[in-house]
């Protein structure tokens, strides 16, 4: 079969990413990460979908140009098609059906979580045993994901309010730390140890709540700022240490009593950009060397939003369509 040359796109939040791939090996990949959000505090959907819509055709073209293709090598162009901020995603979809009309080759949608989902299997000529369990943790979503076949997903937790990423990057806010801060709390901790205590939150089933344990630290700090105003700067490596524990601690909890329903798991992966948190990384890897699990993770590039991933889901799904 003749090779796919893969133009795919990814627009469904705040990333304006393309990414070039020769069937599912990425030749390049090309991520431009909005600042336009940061007086805010959080993502202005509308910012998000005009600065999409500024720069698409640029990332396109400095994608295609990195991966040393020509634009008529391309033969097939995969776009995000959810979830996510819809006039975001509507830039994308616009995009990739004109360009192929104008070029007249065929176009997919994908989904965004499946991205994710596969995101560890790129470059990697392999993609993992079935059924596997996958935490899938962002700025904007914290799912537990039942991975039972290349078609086949089923989300069996998820968060009831924030993302875990949200809650890094809420925290880190109040400590003064610039967004995003999931980086940043973990770059503190590397100094810190376990010194401060936050009390357990308490969810029934595979679900998550982050907004408790926000609210909780903002009370914590404001309480010892009140006796001590150099509170945040004496103690910050500690503080950071130990929200970041609680916060690693309460994804893991839930993916330990995933473990121990879906018995029949062979493997374990974690995803999204707090999936770059090597806290978490090595708490996942602890577990899964007990249970005799596999355990998957994307490279830090194809962790948080990027379209290599999209482009290796709109690759098989072409494949099983055709
Ligand atoms: O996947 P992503 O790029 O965007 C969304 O889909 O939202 O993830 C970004 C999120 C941010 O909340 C950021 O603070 C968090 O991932 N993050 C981290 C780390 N690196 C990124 N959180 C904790 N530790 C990290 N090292
Ligand atoms: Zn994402």
């Amino acid at each position: 079969m003749k090779d796919l040359n893969i133009l795919a796109i990814e627009s469904s939040c705040d990333d304006t990413c393309a990414a070039i791939l020769r069937n599912d090996f990425v030749l390049s990949s090309v991520v431009f990460s909005q600042n336009d959000h940061k007086n805010f505090g959080g993502i202005v959907p509308e910012i998000a979908s005009s600065a999409h819509l500024e720069k698409i055709r640029q990332v396109v073209t400095d994608a295609i140009f990195q991966s040393k293709l020509e634009e008529n090598d391309i033969n097939l162009i995969v776009y995000t098609k959810e979830p996510g901020l819809l006039g975001s995603l509507l830039v994308g979809k616009c995009f990739a059906e004109s360009y192929s009309f104008a070029k007249d080759i065929p176009c997919i949608g994908v989904n965004h979580i499946k991205g994710h989902i596969f995101s560890p299997f790129l470059n990697k000529n392999f993609f993992g045993k079935f059924p596997h369990l996958c935490l899938s943790v962002s700025g904007g979503h914290t799912q537990l994901i039942l991975v039972e076949s290349f078609q086949k997903f089923e989300i069996i937790g998820e968060s009831l309010d924030d993302a875990v990423g949200e809650a890094f990057d809420k925290i880190g806010k109040m400590l003064g730390l610039e967004y995003p801060a999931g980086p940043l709390i973990e770059k503190f901790s590397e100094k810190g140890f376990d010194k401060f205590i936050f009390s357990n939150t308490i969810v029934n089933d595979l679900n998550y709540s982050f907004s408790g344990i926000k609210t909780a630290f903002m009370n914590f700090l404001k309480k010892n700022i009140d006796t001590n105003k150099n509170f945040i700067e004496e103690n910050l490596s500690d503080i950071c240490f130990s929200i970041q524990k609680k916060l690693v601690h309460m994804l893991i909890e839930k993916l330990k009593k995933s473990i121990e329903i879906y018995k029949d798991i062979k493997a374990i992966s974690v995803v999204g950009g707090v999936a770059c948190n090597s806290f978490l990384k090595n708490s996942i890897y602890d577990i899964a060397k007990k249970k005799n699990l596999e355990f998957y993770f994307p490279e830090k590039k194809f962790s948080t939003d990027n379209a290599a991933m999209i482009g290796l889901v709109g690759y098989f799904e072409f494949l099983n369509i055709n």
